[in-house]
């Protein structure tokens, strides 16, 4: 058996270099709870694909565990103190999907103002060619956004809207050097003083419905929500009621509470752009992805320093 395991769904270029580094491949947590336990004894790292909770029982199941490589920036499904109680170590894959992150939620925004989805289909229909003309709709550029969590993804999301010229506001734990972008210690006070409120938070328990009632609310009528970071930083049932009360103006999501199973009430929303958390889903960054994780197990079992540990 192998000392090295795969976890998860993955592309043909990924299995092609866990193979060659001799991994064993299962589809999902449940595959590696049913292997024999000798082969489970065997393995001392895990790439982890997936957003199903691997805690405390599963590293158990896994007794020469050393390591757990996610692909992905956001490990959130991992249970980091559980893995330092256990001495695992856990990595990620940052940096090296910042840029088709940030692309897709500027992507999102500019679909929902122009109503893109909408204009697609009036042509397709043969609307246009029958002569009904298309309503106007709401200018994007020198608008107010805020972001909400100025990491390293919310950073290239706010460069990029600057290039809109757009007025830049934020919130995170604590203010930060920007290029004179205004800083917002209360998210509510973030949210009553943009247009557009773009979530780029960290997952996890600490963020959960961060973007509550109260920050939908504040970002009114007019205001549209963008999330790219996890279901679980937005209060989806408040964002729900708003969107279909026209309390919010409208959203774009790439992430759900309870993806991929996406609650139905937002199919019959025309205000909201919906994707199926596509955020890194090209071919280059996924292929970069794989290879971060590989990197990360590589070092581990040649007792090297980790290139982007989390612990
Ligand atoms: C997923 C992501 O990891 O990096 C993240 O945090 O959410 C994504 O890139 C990817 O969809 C694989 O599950």
């Amino acid at each position: 058996m192998s000392e090295i395991l795969a976890i998860g769904s993955y592309t043909e270029t990924d299995l092609a270099g866990l193979r060659e580094m001799g991994a064993r491949v299962v589809a999902s947590l449940d595959a590696m709870r049913d292997l024999p336990e000798a082969e489970r004894g065997d393995v001392r790292a895990v790439a982890y694909k997936g957003h199903h909770p691997f805690g405390a029982e599963e590293m158990a199941l896994l007794p020469a565990l050393g390591v757990i490589a996610n692909y992905g920036v956001g490990h959130d499904a991992i249970d980091v103190e559980a893995a330092g109680v256990a001495g695992v170590r856990v990595t990620n894959t940052p940096e090296v999907l910042n840029d088709d992150v940030a692309d897709l939620a500027v992507a999102m925004l500019l679909m929902q103002q122009r109503r893109m989805l909408q204009g697609d289909a009036h042509v397709r229909s043969g609307a246009w060619a029958e002569g009904e003309s298309f309503p106007l709709n709401r200018k994007v550029s020198g608008r107010r956004a805020g972001i909400m969590g100025l990491g390293r993804i919310g950073r290239d999301i706010a460069e990029r809207l600057a290039a809109f010229k757009m007025e830049i506001h934020y919130h995170s734990r604590s203010e930060k050097e920007t290029p004179g972008w205004r800083y917002h210690a209360d998210p509510v006070d973030l949210a009553g003083s943009v247009d557009y409120l773009v979530v780029a938070l960290v997952g996890g328990p600490e963020t959960e419905n961060y973007v509550s009632r109260e920050v939908i609310g504040a970002l009114g009528a007019q205001g549209v929500l963008i999330n790219i970071s996890r279901g679980s930083t937005v209060d989806e049932a408040a964002l729900l009621d708003a969107l279909e009360t026209g309390r919010l103006g409208g959203a774009g999501l790439d992430v759900f509470e309870n993806e991929p199973k996406v609650n139905p009430r937002f199919h019959a929303l025309e205000t909201v752009v919906l994707q199926p958390h596509q955020g890194s889903g090209t071919q280059e960054t996924r292929a970069a992805m794989g290879r971060l994780q590989r990197d990360n197990i590589a070092a581990f079992l040649a007792g090297r320093t980790l290139p982007t540990p989390v612990n």
